[in-house]
């Protein structure tokens, strides 16, 4: 009888491989989704009532339950390395003649073209033919392991047939290639992700990259990603040519880009490299470049690396995408600090991927400079940002009659009139009742970094505001008291309230550094908020601290202290945080409870390069059981961490007679071992 389950359910398990590559590789359904799923099914009821039967290259396997808590390192068998980047021709012909410099006199130069994959590249092992492991680039040595996030990606097989290729042992193989999104569903995440009110990605490489490192592999398995395999490496064999490589990939299975081209000579190259640039707007996904290689892999390894990138191949980049359009008004956009900005209302125009009808002008010099005027044909270009630039404009097209753009007076939503403070380039609203600014104050404060207030996105806010039902922090918090009134708020109803104002009491218990950014204070960003709580523990000692004490925190600028001081000295911001206080937000640090760590309270300051903890890990270990972390000795310090060329902060350490402690030491203070 077991036989028989084990049997049936290797069948199944093959015929869904076979579906799987005709679909996702060969894009070639076989069957339809129906039926798909009935074999699916199948498998999965008698792995469930069999599981001493599953393995892990199951179709079944590819989400795992468990979340990832830490990404573990892995070493890669042989560097993942980058690549050197070349602009024109130029740049092409001189690789060349490094290429041929290097090898011997009578050499015949092959090359083989690539599309360069905007995506993120990962390094796949098999063993045996099975995945065993996968891992990111990381600093090309060691990358992190992301194995079932990987198992989630159809196009990537988890058993492979090796022995489909006799002519070498590829019992032990490492397959790299790049991962990447499509561009209709890089387009679509991010507009689910507009609506939630999550940051936009930049490119379909920061989406894939930020996919492989999430932590739920069920969340990765909802994001469309791609592989394209480009390399193969074993650890007994050499191949002959990478042209020859792709052939072995496409044969076992993996998905490989069938466009790449083998060249005789570079200005065979060169012309691929152009046909490649213009194909680009025609692919469904991003291509950034054509990556050229020495075809031959004897020829590759005579020639070898220098420092990270490999004297064998180099990247040829595409120049950014430009188009012109035109410049049918500029608008100017008050920020949640009251800083006003110019922005470009354009003819809409399709670009990258999407349609641009709006771009950033950034600050009335930089119209100045570019003699920018409304009615301009303007050129405007998406480089590695969502947000495209105004690049230029097209003189010879001006209108003759175009007027100089003058700089704003009012503000566009209150009308008080802006000023601009000497060394800085933007105009400011002063007027602290101005409704953008408070729409604004209110869209950072309940979004995701901060307040995290479901729920409550740029669209609610704006209506609520428009209705006068919040002005500021507290509102949010007496909401509750107005459900009535919301719920017959066209649109709302009672569940979606019911909901938000669950979600605001929940916003209650995010930790003191979140209500910190929340608070908008300008230049106290997630990042330094989080040092200011770590250092000061909380909002009290941040209030009775002195400006230079706060300048004197490890990474705290002069430019954040005197803000921060700013903020804190007004006595309506001091109002609003005791009544922020009364309602229940947080505002003392978690670790204000380690009172019985070895260094709570106690003043560090980190100088010269310390054996093997880098400042930050040394500076996290410090704040994480309650001590702190300054940049400069003074009386109050109590131990000064000195390691290797360390300069003038050891001698004021000596002179004032500070406690002057050695790595080990410290970790032994610490209570942890020598490592
Ligand atoms: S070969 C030493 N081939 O570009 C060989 N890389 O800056 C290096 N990439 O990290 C990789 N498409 O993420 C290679 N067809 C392709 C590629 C490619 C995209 C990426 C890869 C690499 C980066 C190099």
């Amino acid at each position: 009888m077991n036989e028989e389950v084990s049997h049936k359910i290797e069948l199944l398990k093959e015929s869904i491989n076979k579906f799987d590559y005709h679909y996702y590789i060969l894009n070639d359904p076989l069957i339809s989704d129906y039926e798909y799923d009935l074999l699916y099914n199948q498998l999965l009821a008698l792995e469930n009532d069999y599981p001493e039967f599953i393995t892990p290259d199951s179709p079944t396997q590819r989400v795992g339950k468990d979340l990832t808590k830490e990404f573990k390192p892995i070493r890669h068998l042989v560097p993942m390395l980058s690549l050197t980047n070349t602009y024109n021709d130029d740049e092409l012909y001189d690789f060349d003649r490094r290429v041929c410099d290097n090898l011997p006199s009578d050499s015949v130069v092959e090359y083989i073209v690539e599309f360069k994959i905007d995506g993120a590249s990962v390094s796949l092992r098999y063993e045996n033919g099975l995945l065993v492991s996968a891992a990111t680039r990381g600093d090309g040595v060691i990358g992190e392991e992301i194995t079932s996030n990987i198992k989630t990606i159809r196009s990537i097989p988890l058993k492979i047939d090796i022995k489909k290729i006799p002519e070498y042992n590829l019992s032990k193989i490492e397959v790299r290639g790049e991962i990447y999104m499509e561009l209709n569903d890089f387009r679509r995440l991010n507009e689910q992700r507009e609506i939630r009110g999550e940051k936009l990605f930049a490119n379909p490489r920061n989406s894939s990259a930020g996919t492989l490192k999430l932590q739920d592999p069920k969340e990765v398995a909802l994001r469309p990603l791609k592989i394209f395999a480009y390399y193969l490496l074993s650890d007994s064999e050499e191949f002959q040519s990478q042209s020859e490589n792709l052939e072995i990939l496409d044969k076992l299975g993996f998905r490989i880009n069938k466009q790449y081209q083998v060249c005789k000579s570079i200005s065979e190259v060169i012309e691929v490299c152009k046909k490649f640039e213009e194909l680009r707007d025609k692919l469904p996904y991003e291509i950034d470049g054509a990556v050229i290689k020495v075809n031959s892999i004897k020829q590759q390894t005579i020639l070898g690396n220098i420092a990270k990138a490999p004297r064998w191949a180099t990247a040829f980049k595409f120049k950014p995408k430009q188009v012109q359009t035109k410049l049918n008004n500029i608008t100017w956009q008050v920020g949640r600090t009251g800083a006003i900005t110019p922005v470009a209302e354009l003819e809409p125009i399709f670009l990258a991927g999407s349609t641009i009808s709006r771009a950033t002008l950034h600050n009335f010099d930089e119209i100045v400079r570019k003699d920018i005027r409304i009615g301009d044909t303007v050129v405007i270009e998406k480089g590695g940002d969502v947000i495209p630039k105004v690049v230029g404009v097209v003189t010879d097209l001006r209108d003759k009659n175009s007027k100089i753009t003058l700089p704003p007076i009012q503000c566009p939503a209150c009308n008080s009139p802006l000023v601009k403070p000497e060394n800085e380039v933007a105009f400011y609203c002063i007027n602290s009742e101005c409704p953008e600014q408070i729409k604004g104050k209110l869209i950072h404060f309940a979004s995701r970094g901060a307040m995290d207030i479901e729920g409550l996105g740029e669209a609610i806010i704006n209506l609520f505001v428009d209705k006068g039902f919040i002005k500021n922090f507290i509102d949010i918090y007496t909401l509750y008291q107005k459900k009535d009134e919301l719920i017959q708020i066209e649109r709302l109803g009672e569940k979606s309230i019911t909901n938000l104002l669950e979600s605001i009491e929940k916003s209650k218990t995010q930790p003191f550094e979140k209500v910190l950014f929340a608070l908008g204070i300008r230049y106290v960003g997630a990042g330094v908020a989080k040092k200011l709580v770590e250092h000061f523990l909380t909002i009290d000692n941040i209030i009775n601290s002195s400006e230079e004490e706060v300048s004197s925190v490890y990474e705290i600028g002069d430019s954040i202290s005197k803000s921060l001081k700013t903020f804190l000295s007004d006595e309506h911001n001091i109002n609003l945080i005791n009544k922020l206080k009364n309602q229940g937000l947080i505002f003392i640090s978690e670790k204000k409870e380690i009172g019985d760590s070895p260094i709570s309270g106690k003043t560090f300051v980190l100088t010269g390069t310390l054996p093997t903890l880098t400042r930050d890990e040394a500076s996290e270990k410090i704040t994480k059981l309650g001590g702190k972390v300054t940049s400069s000795v003074s009386r109050k310090t109590d131990f000064v961490l000195a390691g290797e060329e360390a300069g003038s902060k050891l001698k004021k350490a000596n002179e004032l007679g500070v406690k002057v402690i050695s790595e080990n030491e410290f970790l032994s203070l610490l209570g942890e071992q020598k490592k």
